[in-house]
């Protein structure tokens, strides 16, 4: 049977950890009966301090025999850092829609005042030229400023195991962005990995009053909701997660997982 056809095929949605998780609670919103099964690659966390090559072939490769085993009818990879640098090729692999996710550059110089916007992603996000191009064809007269915060994925993570993510790895992200040239003029932060916004509150403490802060989740679940217009939805058990860390205990997500409408866990 065409997978599309098939009501009860998931929607797999993609991340190194629960980053993707910002994404979900978006598509929940717009389409809560669909099917999902989160996928998170702990084995590889974090994506965002290695290699173009390495990212591109863990990413293109798990995709590759989990679209096999799962049959989904659509594949989200909800991580700025696996898109920037995998989409083209994934896509090029894959017999099966992919959306991706990628910095929202275009709705933070829509929505500056100063003209300064700052943008937090992994290390390997604000360098590939994949954000060029978005900053040259989207905020072209304004000043975007990046900062690679690896640290912010860890306190993210840490976060959603109950704990109370590092001070000082938000400070130090707000602070960095800050003291660069034009940094006390930042009105918008774009947070360009799908683990910072749920750091949102912590950071906007940090950067004080007068930022606002954008992100991709809305707009990816509109887009995998026009992907998936007319389609039906079953939902046959209840979603799950996989992650790729054999015996990994994601005991300590549970609750922030079940928050989010998955209630297992198990190994890919
Ligand atoms: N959540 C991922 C992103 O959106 C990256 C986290 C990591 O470094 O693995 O970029």
């Amino acid at each position: 049977m065409d997978r599309t056809q098939d009501p009860a095929a998931p929607v797999l949605l993609f991340d190194s950890g629960v980053g993707g998780l910002t994404v979900l609670a978006e598509l929940r919103r717009l389409l809560p009966q669909a099917p999902v099964v989160y996928v998170a690659d702990t084995a590889g966390l974090p994506y965002g301090t290695k290699t173009e090559a390495q990212i591109a072939a863990r990413v293109a490769g798990l995709l590759g025999r989990l679209t096999e085993r799962l049959k989904p009818r659509l594949v989200c990879i909800a991580c700025n850092t696996a898109s920037t640098i995998a989409l083209g090729m994934v896509r090029e692999v894959l017999e099966v829609p992919i959306v991706g996710t990628v910095p929202a550059i275009k709705p933070a110089a829509a929505l500056t005042r100063s003209g300064v916007i700052g943008l937090l992603g992994t290390q390997a996000t604000i360098r590939q030229s994949y954000v060029d191009r978005l900053e040259h064809e989207f905020a072209a007269g304004k000043r975007l400023l990046r900062h690679g915060a690896p640290d912010l994925v860890e306190a993210a993570e840490a976060k959603l195991r109950g704990e109370t993510p590092d001070p000082q790895a938000i400070a130090f992200a707000a602070g960095a962005l800050r003291s660069m040239p034009g940094g006390p003029d930042i009105d918008t932060v774009v947070l360009a990995c799908t683990h910072f916004p749920l750091l949102e509150d912590e950071l906007a403490v940090a950067f004080g009053t007068g930022v606002n802060f954008v992100h991709g989740a809305a707009g990816i679940a509109r887009q995998i909701a026009r992907v998936l217009e007319g389609q039906e939805f079953v939902r046959k058990h209840p979603d799950y997660a996989l992650t790729t860390r054999q015996g990994a205990s994601w005991a300590a997500y549970a609750r922030a997982l079940a928050g989010y409408g998955i209630e297992g866990v198990g190994a890919v």
